[in-house]
């Protein structure tokens, strides 16, 4: 349905009553019920068939929600990220308040916040009066869902309403940062580059599971295989020597710098920026990859694309979408 003022109040209430919603932002469409109703929350668990041991991220609609979702003061520098980065693609985790669930949080002491840029968004979590428990629309470990139709290709029949905002501006997920014994952590590449958070606080650690220094910060989200096509993807640094004949192989190219010959090879191409515009490339990462899967190939080979800004977001994704 379409984001109305008629049809968020419809929306809106149903998550009042206990029920589930996917709704746009401006990351990827979320599957949302409401955070403070355990039962709820169970439910988005069981459309996604997510384990109970992956925390859900908790959406607010104003900057002054924050106090009634996490324990103790906000850190001076958890005030510059949020005055610069909300609303927008930025999760944060906090101590968290006994009103949220703990189903939500899986158990944590920590829960995840964030103000998603996206009016519709925003509507539905002010009318609902309540914050909105909500991960990525789709069934877990899959691709990620940027337009309704996604949403609707992985969950018909598993969820009453879908709120079709079209297609999601940023096209990743948010960025997950994380303080740890006075150091700022990213736990997850996202819609904010590192880049820019450095520049607001200064020096920011990369999560890594095997250092036994940073592995304290709990992230039980973080596995290797996720955002996965059903079509086996291999990621790689030059296109053309991975062709195999006889097979139908789609390509996911970052600008299209390909020979014709190379072109021909392929069942399916698909580009993400021509000029290399990392933004525009995140924006188009989950839309291609959902074509591709839906062409009928043995397999796509992905491109490598340069790390920096977005670029190790988009990398982060592709890297997790080949172990499936
Ligand atoms: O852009 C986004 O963040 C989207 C939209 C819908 O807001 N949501 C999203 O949620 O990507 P999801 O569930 O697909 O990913 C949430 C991840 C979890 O897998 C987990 O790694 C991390 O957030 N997370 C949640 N709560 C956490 C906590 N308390 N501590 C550390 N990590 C947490
Ligand atoms: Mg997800």
């Amino acid at each position: 349905m379409r984001p109305t003022a008629s049809g968020i109040c419809r929306a809106a209430s149903h998550i009042r009553a206990g029920g589930v919603v996917a709704f746009p932002t401006e990351t990827v469409y979320g599957l949302g019920a409401d955070a403070t109703n355990p039962r709820a929350c169970a439910k988005i668990f069981e459309i996604k068939k997510r384990p109970s041991f992956d925390p859900l991220i908790v959406h607010i609609a104003r900057a002054s929600s924050l106090r009634d979702v996490i324990d103790g003061q906000v850190d001076k520098r958890v005030r510059k990220l949020i005055d610069r980065f909300w609303p927008g693609p930025l999760t944060i985790v906090f101590p968290k308040s006994a009103v949220i669930a703990d189903i939500v949080t899986a158990g944590l002491s920590t829960v995840a916040v964030r103000m998603p840029a996206n009016s519709a968004a925003l509507r539905l979590i002010s009318e609902s009066s309540t914050f909105i428990a909500a991960p990525s629309a789709n069934i877990f470990g899959r691709l990620s869902p940027t337009t309704a139709s996604h949403v609707m290709k992985q969950l018909r029949g598993r969820v009453r309403y879908v709120i079709d905002g079209g297609r999601t501006r940023v096209g990743i997920e948010s960025t997950i940062v994380a303080f740890h014994d006075d150091r700022l952590y990213v736990l997850r590449h996202g819609g904010i580059p590192i880049e820019a958070i450095r520049k607001v606080v200064g020096k920011v650690y990369n999560y890594d599971r095997n250092d036994p220094k940073t592995s304290v910060v709990r992230h039980p989200g973080q596995l290797k295989s996720h955002y996965s096509p059903s079509t086996p993807l291999v990621l790689v640094a030059n296109a053309p020597a991975h062709f195999r004949q006889g097979k139908r192989v789609g390509l996911l190219s970052f600008r299209g710098l390909y020979s014709e010959h190379t072109a021909r090879n392929y069942a399916r191409i698909e580009v993400l920026s021509r000029s290399g515009d990392m933004a525009e490339a995140a924006s188009n990462l989950f839309s291609c990859l959902h074509r591709l899967d839906s062409a009928k190939l043995d397999f796509i080979v992905a491109e490598q694309i340069p790390r920096a800004g977005l670029g190790a977001a988009i990398m982060e994704r592709l890297e997790k979408a080949c172990h499936a």
